[in-house]
């Protein structure tokens, strides 16, 4: 019982582990004494991140565009080149596009779905190979998928291509939980409600009273909130969870069965 929930010593990637959830996640992840790694395009931000949160553990940056199958071998390259096992993917790099209907443009379903679904896709098969050493029949490699509660329900704001990708991630979810299972390796995903990041931030300014106005807990997430979802997938406690869609949204979605 004692160590239900640690996630000690175990070695994690966290991609968009730069910024906003992604960050969230992964100081939940260091603290808690995993070794870290944290990816974006933008090496100057993962770098000082990383060198933060190395104050209280041990988080590496490794710069990587997941917006390409190149940029996801690549980054699975590089782990590989640093460390012999990989025991959590949390796949949280994902980005947003909104627009009025009318103008809604081609050019957005292209954007998003190459980073929130092919992106996951190529970097978890890439990985695959990490995650198996670290698989045991008691203590299964974990992916982690970062949806959305607007792959849900219909989403607050006109976000067309980002909402469908978000509910292909979770579906997709399922679809690698049953395909990586007899590998001892899971795959669930979070979906999180609204929390502040440099993608909700204008959002939150506008109507962030009206967000949490809708929200039965009455406020939107914290930090701690995304980290002990994380934690608890990635430990021992979560062990016997494949293909599941845990909503960290303060109750948003309750109505949506
Ligand atoms: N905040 C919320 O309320 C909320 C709610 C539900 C779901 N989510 C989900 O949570 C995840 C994180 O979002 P966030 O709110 O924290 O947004 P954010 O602050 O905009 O972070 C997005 C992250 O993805 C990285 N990224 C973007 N494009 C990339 C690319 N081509 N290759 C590699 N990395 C890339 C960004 O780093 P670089 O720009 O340096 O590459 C950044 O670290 C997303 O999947 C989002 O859909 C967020």
């Amino acid at each position: 019982m004692k160590d239900l929930f640690s996630v000690k010593d175990k070695v994690a990637l966290v991609t968009g582990g730069g910024q906003g959830i992604g960050l969230m996640i992964a100081q939940g992840l260091v603290e808690a004494g995993a070794k870290t790694y944290i990816s974006s395009r933008k090496t100057d931000v993962i770098e000082k991140e990383a060198a933060a949160l190395s104050k209280s553990g041990t988080c590496i940056a490794v710069r990587a565009d997941l917006s390409t199958e190149e940029g996801c071998l690549a980054l699975a390259e590089e782990i590989g080149k640093r460390e012999d096992r990989l025991h959590i993917l949390v796949n949280n790099a994902g980005n947003n596009w909104g627009a009025p209907f009318e103008q809604y443009p081609d050019a957005a379903f292209d954007r998003c779905f190459a980073l929130n679904v092919k992106g996951v896709f190529h970097l978890t098969r890439a990985l695959v190979p990490l995650l198996n050493k670290a698989a045991g029949d008691d203590d299964p490699a974990r992916v982690i998928n970062i949806g959305s509660i607007d792959g849900i329900q219909a989403p607050f704001l006109e976000t067309y291509a980002y909402s469908a990708t978000k509910a292909a991630v979770l579906h997709m979810t399922r679809v690698l939980a049953r395909k990586l299972a007899p590998q001892r390796i899971t795959v669930n995903a979070i979906a999180p409600g609204p929390f502040e990041s440099k993608m909700m931030h204008e959002t939150l300014e506008t109507f962030g009273d009206q967000i949490k106005s809708t929200i039965p807990l009455g406020r939107i997430g914290r930090p701690e909130d995304m980290a002990g979802a994380t934690i608890y997938l990635a430990s021992r406690a979560g062990a016997y969870l494949t293909g599941l869609t845990i909503r960290v949204d303060g109750g948003a979605t309750t109505s949506q069965g």
